[in-house]
This record gives structure tokens, sequence and C-alpha cells, in this order.
């Protein structure tokens, strides 16, 4: 029997999708507003989801306690009011798309996270826009 546990996390964070490869027009033409060279900023919604087993000894998948401290140290301190482009190294040279960051926030926690747990993420970039990522 496997229970999936969700914690609701939130950064507000300023980015530009840009492919350097590209011509200016080209950009404009893929990635519309977002390709704005002066950045525009989100409102990020990230659910982190664990699933797994119940400890018969606690009655937890894992600890709420533990992943908020998680999500606040390894994802919020590091993106939370920041422009990921220039202040987050991974997306120096990654297109910081919803889908992209994602799998930053996946790799970022299944480092710290019990292996027997599988991890899942959802983010979204708008309240109708999101995306998913569970490692595969
Ligand atoms: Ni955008």
């Amino acid at each position: 029997m496997k229970v999936t546990v969700n914690r609701k996390a939130h950064f507000n964070a300023a980015h530009r999708l840009y492919n350097a490869d590209w011509t200016d027009a080209r950009n404009a033409t893929v990635f519309g507003k977002c390709a704005n060279p002066n950045y525009h900023g989100h409102n990020y919604e990230l659910i982190v989801s664990v699933k797994g087993e119940i400890h018969p000894e606690t009655g937890f998948v894992m600890d709420m306690k533990v992943l908020k401290e998680l999500i606040d140290v390894e994802i919020e301190e590091k993106f939370d009011h920041k422009n990921l482009n220039e202040e987050v190294e991974a997306f120096k040279t990654l297109n910081p798309t919803a889908e992209n960051i994602s799998v930053v926030i996946w790799n970022k926690l299944r480092l710290k996270i019990d292996e027997n747990l599988e991890l899942s993420i959802t983010l979204y970039e708008t309240p109708r826009n999101f995306v998913t990522y569970c490692g595969e």
C-alpha cells in the first residue's frame, strides 16, 4: 500500500526564454513575450509529491517538517526573488522553461529524499499552465 504526500510551495522569479544560437527574430517568434531581453516575472507554484509505504512506527510516508525544510533550503532560498538566467547556476546554460525548472528541482530534491520514496514535481508557471516531472 503506497500513499502520496504532497507539499505546496511558492517562489517568485524572473526569467527570459532565449536560444543564443537563434536570431532575435526567431526567438521572438518561438518564445513571444517570454523572449523579452529585459526579463519578466512569474509567481511559480510548486507541488512536491512523495510516494511510498507508510512507516509502521510513525504512520508517515515522509515527515512533512523535513520535506518543508528541504524545499525551503534547496528550492525557495535559491530561486525566490532571483533572476533564474543570471543567478541560478543551472540556467546559465539551460533555458529556464517550466519544463527545465521542474527537472532541475527534481534533480536537487532527489539527492535528499530516501531512495525508497518516489518523487514527482508539479510546477505552475501561471494558474493555467503547469508541468509535471517524475524522473522518467
Ligand atoms: Ni515567462
